[in-house]
């Protein structure tokens, strides 16, 4: 018997060893998310249930190893989140300032009852790379650089082109407007289809704002868009401020009824836009927006008396921006590029930017200086905004 249970307790620490030998890894990002002047928001993917954090390192030519870093954990109202999707927001950072940091994950094998066994853990390479760095908002600098893609629908290599098309030494931030996939099935769809190439490319250390398009609105998944994207926002509308510009970022829904026999009976758009038109309301009011020198309305689906999605936008969101005066609005959606002048209607310019172009934009003082590229490198439009 004795030796039954020698052999028994042999074979389960085997197994258990085993098992914690595994290697974790991860998987997609990190990328940030809705940096400003005092935070921002790191989302990072394990292939395995973890706990997660982040080390934060000021700027510098010293090692990361030289000290001990400060961590800032994955946790929700004081517990440490065991998932495979991680999201840590930096608070009370400095404004205009670089950080360094590294990312963690480590494997939670078993949690029962208060007893917690832990595997291996895996972090981003601070050794035989430079660490990776962002560099918080200056909401004082005269001057910032942009650029704008959308309607990517998973093509990753015209993602990469247009990418191409931009100086990163001197673009601060990137707006992804809508419709970067088909269809929000499952992670690969979302990573495989665009979000590993733009990490790859710059959302490590140049911030990416997710603008969400009608279709990443469908999919057994989409439901879980915040998870990954705006993690810690209110909501998938919201504003931000970088350099003179203040951008209101809009969520324009769907294109047809809630009723169509496409959504299933499962979609609430026309109450949603009505609750979002109540809080852009307010933003137009505040103080942020009309003392900002530029003013950037985002949204996908551009407003016209088309599809009914649109003419929600026409009749709820463009009544409430001819009074608020914004300089530009800039959406996708169309599968082509149009510059459209203010007329009697709107009373704002729209860039309808296509599937195949990069919109890059500079403010600098009174100007904003636009240019818009095409992915064989074609200029299709020039123009300065003064104010
Ligand atoms: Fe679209």
């Amino acid at each position: 018997m004795k030796k039954i249970t020698c052999i028994l307790v042999f074979f389960l620490c085997a197994c258990l060893s085993a098992w914690s030998a595994e290697d974790i890894h991860l998987i997609h990002g990190p990328y940030l998310q809705n940096l400003t002047a005092n935070e921002v928001t790191i989302v990072w993917i394990a292939d395995k249930p973890s706990v997660g954090w982040v080390e934060l390192a000021p700027d510098g030519d010293d090692s990361f190893y030289s000290t001990e870093r400060s961590k800032f954990f994955d946790s929700r109202c004081g517990v440490k989140n065991t998932s495979t999707v991680h999201v840590v927001q930096l608070k009370g950072l400095q404004p205009n300032t670089r950080y360094r940091y590294r990312v963690y994950a480590q494997e939670v094998l078993e949690h029962k009852s208060n007893h917690v066994i832990y595997g291996n853990v895996a972090a981003t390479d601070v050794y035989s790379k430079k660490p990776l760095s962002f560099k918080t908002c200056n909401t004082n600098a005269s001057s910032i650089s942009f650029a704008m893609v959308n309607d990517i629908h998973g093509r990753n290599d015209v993602l990469s082109t247009l990418i191409s098309k931009c100086d990163l030494k001197n673009t601060d931030f990137f707006i992804f407007n809508g419709d970067m996939v088909s269809i929000f099935n499952d992670e690969e769809q979302v990573f495989g289809g665009f979000m590993d190439t733009a990490t790859k490319l710059f959302a490590s250390q140049i911030p990416m704002y997710y603008t969400r398009g009608n279709h990443e609105t469908r999919g057994t998944m989409a439901t879980e868009f915040q998870r990954y994207f705006s993690p810690k926002q209110s909501n998938i509308y919201y504003t931000f401020r970088q350099g003179p510009i203040y951008f209101v970022i809009l969520d324009t829904g769907e294109d047809k009824p809630d009723n169509d026999i496409e959504y299933a009976g499962i979609t609430d758009y026309d109450n949603y836009r009505t609750e979002q038109a109540d809080w852009l309301r307010g933003v137009l009011q505040s103080n942020e927006y009309k003392e900002a020198p530029f003013k950037i309305i985002v949204g996908h689906m551009p407003p016209e008396n088309g599809w009914h999605g649109q003419r929600e936008i026409m009749n709820k969101f463009v009544p409430l921006l001819n009074e608020a005066k914004p300089d530009l609005m800039l959406c996708g959606h169309l599968h082509l590029y149009r510059h459209d002048t203010p007329n009697n209607a709107i009373h704002f310019p729209i860039i309808v930017n296509s599937n195949n172009s990069v919109f890059q934009a500079e403010a600098i003082g009174n100007e904003l200086k636009v240019k818009v590229t095409d992915v064989e490198g074609k200029e299709l439009d020039k123009f300065t905004i003064q104010k």
